[in-house]
């Protein structure tokens, strides 16, 4: 008889930050807010993706900072050890080993065809690397390893997650099914935060221009100076509608931190001006972030805390993704002791 006393299985997710750079509010707001609220209801795997990081040169010291805060930004902005599964990609050999079987069934047209080679390369023509083409390889590693349901991503990691399942699917037909295939999870809200000079482009942590972007380390005082300085149109009304690229913006970052809508903000600053409106949307932002900056600035001063939570994520990891890894070898036929 079916046992109806056990909880039916959570359907899993993983996703993956790279470590460069300080993630921006579109970050925050867009992904790494939503996967708080996805630990609830899923199997949750989150990495910092660091072997993903040296397709383009890295400075030692700072890239192992950089390790070290995104994983501390992981525990701060709510993902919880003992909930999630959180861990650093290098520190589970599994990953390597498995990208070498994957590229091997990874295509060289399909490589070629991805966006985000195109433009890498493109920017960094000195250095064009096998990692740089391998790059979705290792992805599709990451994801297969733990046998996920969705992968929540970014519009701009779509293509990448959408090979992934054109290469378990060719692996699976080759050799057996190993692979579940995974689908891409695109979140909706405040998926869509703009750059704060220019309301048409994705705030970008890249962006040359420190104006555009509010980085999760800004503090008070820098945060309230880049909301001042964002380009709007030359109307008073605070209304979202076609043209007014730069106040959608601002609404939509209101919006999502206070979960009121569009209507709600327009009644309530009707006939104030976008003064007021920028100042409030600042004090939106830095009362959201003063929580998250104030756990990532303890948790950067215990450096044996955030090592000792790697290794566990590591061990956990290790449990998981070795299992996918054999049972892939023996079907193909490896000699696995
Ligand atoms: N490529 C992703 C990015 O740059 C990061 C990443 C690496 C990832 N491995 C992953 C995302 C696995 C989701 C799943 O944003």
């Amino acid at each position: 008889m079916e046992n109806t006393t056990v909880a039916p299985h959570k359907k899993r997710a993983l996703s993956c930050i790279q470590p460069t750079g300080v993630p921006t509010l579109g970050n925050y707001l867009g992904a790494m807010r939503n996967w708080v609220e996805m630990q609830d209801e899923l199997d949750c795997a989150f990495a910092v993706a660091d072997l993903h990081a040296i397709t383009v040169r890295q400075e030692a010291a700072q890239f192992r900072n950089q390790i070290y805060e995104m994983f501390a930004l992981l525990i701060a902005v709510g993902l919880k050890p003992d909930k999630s599964l959180l861990f650093v990609q290098s520190h589970v050999p599994a990953h390597a080993e498995m990208t070498w079987l994957l590229a091997c069934h990874s295509q060289f047209g399909e490589l070629s065809r991805m966006t985000q080679f195109k433009d890498k390369s493109a920017k960094h023509s000195d250095n064009i690397n096998l990692g740089m083409f391998a790059y979705p390889s290792l992805m599709a590693a990451d994801i297969l390893l733990y046998q996920p349901n969705y992968v929540p991503v970014g519009d701009d990691q779509k293509q990448h997650v959408e090979l992934t399942r054109d290469i378990a699917e060719r692996f699976n037909n080759v050799h057996g099914k190993v692979f579940v295939l995974p689908e891409p999870y695109i979140l909706k809200k405040g998926g869509r935060v703009k750059s704060l000079q220019d309301p048409t482009k994705k705030m970008s942590k890249s962006d040359e221009n420190q104006n555009a972007f509010i980085s999760l380390k800004d503090s008070p005082d820098t945060i309230m100076r880049k909301c001042k300085r964002a380009v709007t149109d030359s109307e008073a009304d605070v209304r979202y509608a076609q043209g007014k690229d730069g106040i959608n913006n601002l609404m939509e970052i209101y919006a999502t931190i206070t979960s009121k809508s569009f209507d709600e903000i327009t009644a309530e600053f009707k006939g104030r001006g976008y003064g007021d409106f920028k100042v409030a949307v600042a004090e939106a932002v830095i009362e959201t972030l003063r929580p998250v900056q104030q756990r990532f600035d303890d948790l950067m001063k215990d450096k044996a805390y955030l090592e000792q939570m790697m290794k566990q994520g590591a061990e956990r990891a290790a449990a998981i993704s070795n299992r996918t890894l054999d049972k892939a070898l023996k079907k193909m036929g490896f000699v696995v002791l």
